[in-house]
């Protein structure tokens, strides 16, 4: 099996970005040990007891983020960081090019429940313009140059593309190293499989609950199928299962609260999965856009996802061309 750094060597990623890349691994490697030896590393529950200097210690989200951004910034490799962890844009060498978003424990409800988590990351290169701090990373998700996860689940997966198709190494904890295990995924184009948080239906947009509802109806309604749906409430899980085995993803802008009607953010969660499913052949919207067309405006921002099988998709958005949507700001 090939190791990672032969691999993105083959594919003439540039010496650099594979060292950006490599430093993120080494960080994903602690996380999969402290995550693997649970509580007997102290990293389950909410908030972890006192050291014995009795300082307290920090949850496992907190520590992903600090182990993330310290190794990147030592590579003097890395421009700036923005880290779902943090509140700004946190500045590295500025001579250096690279720009990394990361989420660095997403899904971190389930480390409670020792069900899967994931670390998201996403790199941009400076632009050519001048810019500083967060005006660096308001830039498309198709100026990205290579994004993928880690899924921390019963194995710790690597799944990335640096734009040449999608790629699934998995981490051998005999030798320490990502080996690849998947050359080529592509998603196959049709599915009979739904991930929606369904507790939400009462607020979805008008256009998400006719399209479930159908859905739901199975060999009796318009799409003579039945489906079936899954929901780990881990987007990277969730994504990884529509990778490997089909479906649509979805989590919907909703009337809940106006000031915040999508949950999932642009820069380091829609964005680089978005990369990953264009890649492997599907698609990734908002129901009204492409999501990697979106020009950014602040790191956080959060944006309705639609993402998975091609057709299934493409079936999705023609229930927004249908029913005009009830939420005033939807684009
Ligand atoms: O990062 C946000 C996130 O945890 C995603 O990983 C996941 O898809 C979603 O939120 C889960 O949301 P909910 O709690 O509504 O199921
Ligand atoms: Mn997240």
């Amino acid at each position: 099996m090939q190791r990672l750094i032969p691999v993105l060597n083959s594919d003439h990623v540039p010496l650099h970005l594979i060292s950006v890349i490599n430093t993120l691994l080494t960080a994903a490697k602690e996380i999969s040990h402290r995550l693997h030896q649970g509580s007997l590393a102290g990293t389950l529950g909410s908030t972890l007891d006192a050291n014995i200097q009795g300082e307290v210690q920090k949850k496992l989200d907190v520590v992903s983020n600090q182990l993330i951004k310290n190794m990147l910034l030592e590579t003097q490799l890395v421009h700036a960081v923005a880290s779902e962890e943090e509140d700004e844009v946190v500045m590295g060498n500025p001579d250096a090019k690279y720009l990394v978003a990361y989420d660095p424990l997403d899904g971190s409800s389930n480390i409670d429940i020792n069900g899967s988590v994931g670390t998201i990351f996403s790199i941009l290169e400076k632009p050519d313009h001048p810019a500083e701090g967060t005006e660096l990373f308001l830039q498309t998700g198709d100026e990205q140059i290579a994004a993928g996860y880690i899924l921390y689940g019963p194995s710790t997966l690597l799944v990335m593309t640096t734009g040449n198709g999608v790629r699934v190494f998995t981490l051998d904890h005999t030798v320490g190293e990502f080996l690849l295990t998947v050359d080529t995924v592509t998603i196959p184009q049709e599915t009979q499989e739904f991930a929606i948080n369904m507790s939400n239906q009462r607020h979805w947009t008008t256009p998400m609950q006719k399209y479930i509802d159908d859905l739901l109806r199975g060999t009796e309604g318009p799409r003579a199928k039945n489906f079936n749906m899954r929901w780990n409430a881990a987007m990277v899980s969730d994504v990884h299962r529509v990778l490997t085995r089909s479906g649509i993803f979805t989590y919907p802008a909703d009337l809940r609260n106006p000031d915040k009607p999508c949950k999932l953010r642009l820069m380091y969660e829609a964005n680089p999965m978005s990369f990953l499913m264009e890649q492997a052949g599907g698609r990734a919207t908002t129901g009204y856009e492409r999501i990697m067309s979106i020009q950014p405006e602040h790191i956080h921002q959060r944006v309705s996802v639609i993402m998975g099988s091609r057709k299934e998709v493409d079936t999705c958005l023609t229930y927004f061309k249908k029913y005009p949507c009830n939420r005033p700001d939807a684009k």
